[in-house]
């Protein structure tokens, strides 16, 4: 790995399947950015921790899940660090370390989780783990001396407070972190097939792991413009939840085709549901064949984590050594 490219790091939480929303959101940015940065991808672990305490036995089977999600998206072990947060403990001292120069101020005014607290509003987040959210995050990214770093927008107060901890910690240490940037994927967000949020807790996404058995009766039953009652109603693609998928997923060509049938009313949303099939058919079944190959091959995610998590703590324990001695507690 060249190490003249800049280095990024990022993770998720393993808290269940990827969908289409994931995909486009982040895990797209990750694939392309692998051939020219020198990244770090983990599983946030510790950070699943924060929400899922009081029932931590969960988490372990969403680890290698997350994993095959990735390898089948297209993050490939040569050409990226792919590792499990919670193997590389230099993370929690580093955690611990900057958490003494974060003022509580800071956490409290964090407007991300308020949302995931709402969200999660059947469990007890008045936890220290969960304020320090934010800090452990901080963590993950400045001890690979991370330039930047690929977020969804919903995480871009944590990137705010990560350049504020780094920031306080060079001023009271002296010059050591760079302040990351955060790298937010260009792509539109990808609607639910209701058309609101796409997210696990709606029932209404696209799984990465789904087969089209599965995607089919999704793709049939998806909402569409509620004003176009019969086919020869008028539609109008921007309004409609389905057309951004075929903005991602279908050709130019079809897109047109799509557009014209549509506002022409030449086309029904039967026909341009069959069309989306097609496309995602086309989309996915690249991801599927990768996903037959880690499923003949059990130990592979395994292997692919142990690699990741050597060269992870070498670059972590590496950091750690420089702040030590930064802050005299190289003893
Ligand atoms: N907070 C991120 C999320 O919920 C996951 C995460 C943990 C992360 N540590 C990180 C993302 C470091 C980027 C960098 O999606």
């Amino acid at each position: 790995m060249a190490d003249s490219r800049k280095r990024i790091a990022s993770g998720m939480r393993p808290t269940g399947p990827l969908h289409l929303g994931h995909y486009f959101g982040v895990l797209a940015n990750w694939v392309a950015l692998q051939e020219t940065h020198d990244c770090f991808f983990f599983v946030a672990d510790w950070h699943a921790l924060t929400s899922e305490y009081a029932d931590p036995k969960r988490i372990k089977q969403f680890v290698p899940q997350l994993v095959k999600d990735w390898i089948a998206s297209g993050l490939a072990p040569e050409k990226c660090v792919i590792f499990q947060q919670s193997q590389i403990k230099a993370h929690a001292e580093l955690h611990l370390l900057l958490s003494m120069v974060t003022p509580l101020g800071w956490l409290e005014r964090n407007p991300t989780y308020k949302e995931l607290k709402q969200e999660l509003i059947q469990k007890d987040l008045n936890t220290y783990g969960f304020l320090g959210y934010p800090v452990l995050m901080a963590t993950d990214i400045l001890i690979y001396l991370s330039e930047a770093v690929p977020v969804g927008q919903d995480q871009l107060p944590h990137m705010e407070l990560t350049r504020e901890i780094a920031r306080r910690f060079n001023y009271i240490n002296g010059e050591f972190f760079p302040e990351p940037k955060a790298l937010l994927t260009s792509e539109p967000k990808l609607p639910g097939l209701d058309g609101r949020k796409m997210s696990k807790s709606y029932g209404n996404s696209i799984y990465l792991s789904d087969s089209m058995d599965d995607i089919r009766p999704k793709v049939m039953s998806m909402l569409t413009l509620e004003s176009r009652k019969r086919k020869s109603d008028p539609g109008d693609p921007d309004a409609c939840n389905l057309y951004p998928y075929h903005k991602l997923m279908s050709s130019v060509e079809k897109q047109q085709e799509i557009r014209e049938g549509c506002t022409k009313a030449t086309w029904g949303c039967v026909d341009c549901k069959k069309a989306l099939l097609e496309s995602l058919d086309a989309f996915l079944s690249p991801m599927m064949e990768r996903r037959k190959e880690l499923d003949a091959n059990p130990d592979l995610v395994q292997d692919i984590l142990a690699s990741g998590n050597a060269k992870a703590l070498e670059a972590a324990e590496k950091t750690l050594a420089g702040v030590r001695e930064l802050m005299n507690f190289n003893f």
